[in-house]
C-alpha cells in the first residue's frame, strides 16, 4: 500500500509533468561573448588553462569540439565566455510567423530567434496564443553596453 507520503511525492510528480507539458521550458539562446582565434599546435590542454578554463567548460562552450579526439581546427576560433541572457519582457503570439511580435517590438527576425531557443530560424513556427520573449537584458558581464548600467 502506498503511504500518505509516497502517495504526495507520486501526485507532486505527475502535476510537474503535466506542468512542464503546458508551460514551454523557453528563452533566450546562449550567446558566445569572447572567442579566441586558434593558433596552430593549441589543444584544449594548452590553451584552457590560459583561458581560465578547464576542458570540460571548453567543450560545453564548444558544441563539436572534442578535447580528447581531433586536433583544434587552426584559424577558426574557439567561445570563450559564454553568457545566456535573461528575458526582460514577453509577449503573446497572435500569428504563427514573428513578423508582427518583431515588429511591434523593434527587433529584427534575427534577434527574436535569438531571444527564443524554441523558433526554427525561419521564425514560422510560433504557437498562437504562447508568449514568446522580444526582449533581453544583454547585459553579460563586461558588456559596454551604457543601457545596462542605468
Ligand atoms: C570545470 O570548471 C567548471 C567551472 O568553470 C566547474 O563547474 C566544473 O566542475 C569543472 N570541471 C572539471 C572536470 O574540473
Ligand atoms: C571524444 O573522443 C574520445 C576519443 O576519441 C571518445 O572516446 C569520446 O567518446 C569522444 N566524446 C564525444 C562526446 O564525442
Ligand atoms: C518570460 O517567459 C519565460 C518562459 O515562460 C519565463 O521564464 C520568464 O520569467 C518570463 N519573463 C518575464 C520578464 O516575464
Amino acid at each position: 500500500m502506498l503511504s500518505f507520503s509516497t502517495a504526495t511525492h507520486v501526485f507532486t510528480l505527475i502535476l510537474c509533468l503535466t506542468l512542464s507539458d503546458i508551460v514551454r521550458a523557453t528563452g533566450p539562446r546562449v550567446l558566445c561573448v569572447e572567442r579566441y582565434r586558434i593558433s596552430q599546435g593549441d589543444t584544449c590542454a594548452s590553451i584552457a588553462p590560459q583561458l581560465g578554463l578547464n576542458q570540460s567548460d571548453v567543450e560545453s562552450m564548444n558544441p563539436g569540439v572534442n578535447c580528447s579526439s581531433s586536433a583544434l581546427p587552426s584559424g577558426k576560433s574557439l567561445c570563450t565566455r559564454a553568457y545566456t541572457p535573461v528575458c526582460t519582457l514577453n509577449a503573446t503570439a497572435t500569428q504563427t510567423t514573428c513578423d508582427e511580435l518583431a515588429a511591434t517590438w523593434e527587433i529584427t527576425v534575427n534577434s527574436f530567434v535569438a531571444f527564443n531557443d524554441d523558433v526554427d530560424d525561419a521564425c514560422d513556427d510560433l504557437v498562437v496564443g504562447n508568449t514568446y520573449c522580444v526582449s533581453t537584458d544583454g547585459c553579460y558581464p563586461g558588456h559596454t553596453d551604457p543601457i545596462c548600467d542605468q
